[in-house]
């Protein structure tokens, strides 16, 4: 049975940033037929896997409407999401695939596509409070895996958690005060691929230990 209480989504019209709105204006001029709008979560509220990505990317998630989904960074995180039975189905790139994720959501820091893939404090700041939503409406959440820093950074800003007492790093496990856990990993990014300071093995390593905390 799913306790999980509404989440909050963003509106598809949000106006709370004006650079991402311009942005975004500009985007539906060029390519119409795109998404173009905040990208919402992925997955069930009742999942114990949360998984806070950065931002959708251009040609992205904020084409196809689904976070990762068409990204450079979302073969590799499906294919592990399925490698570790947090999938089912198969990743097709489009929002109408047939992948399907189990007991794992997806969402992100700041929900807006922003220019050049940088989403700037204010607006990472402006766009917590679906993240905290998120948060608060996931009853049976047990694991946050903050994919960067950034992402690390705003979980801890959601739960008013002290960033001096959690610092980033890949592969730490963080206890919370209120008992979730944040793992941390190097965003699975084409850049931190190409230049392997993520590698496929240390991306499964990640969830190798999260498979064991919450069996599949
Ligand atoms: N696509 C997303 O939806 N989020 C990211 O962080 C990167 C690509």
């Amino acid at each position: 049975m799913d306790h999980s209480t509404e989440i909050l989504e963003p509106d598809a019209e949000c106006r709370l940033c004006p650079r991402l709105v311009e942005f975004r204006d500009r985007n539906r001029q060029l390519n119409p037929a795109w998404h173009n709008a905040p990208v919402p979560a992925f997955g069930c509220s009742n999942a114990e896997l949360l998984i806070v990505g950065l931002a959708p990317g251009l040609r992205g998630a904020n084409l196809t409407g689904r976070p990762f989904t068409g990204d450079y960074a979302g073969a590799l995180l499906f294919a592990t999401l399925s490698k570790f039975n947090f999938a089912v189905g198969n990743y097709g790139a489009t929002a109408d695939d047939s992948l399907r994720l189990v007991n794992c959501r997806i969402t992100n820091a700041v929900r807006c596509v922003p220019p050049e893939n940088k989403p700037t404090g204010p607006e990472t700041t402006t766009c917590r409070s679906f993240l905290v939503s998120e948060v608060a409406g996931m009853t049976r959440l047990k694991v946050i895996l903050a994919l960067g820093g950034l992402a690390h950074g705003a979980v801890l800003a959601t739960l008013d958690e002290r960033k001096s007492a959690f610092k980033f790093r890949h592969g730490t496990w963080h206890r919370l005060s209120n008992g979730l856990i944040l793992a941390d990993s190097y965003h699975c990014s084409r850049y931190n691929t190409n230049t392997r300071k993520l590698t496929e093995l240390m991306f499964h390593e990640v969830f190798e230990r999260i498979t064991e905390f919450l069996p599949t």
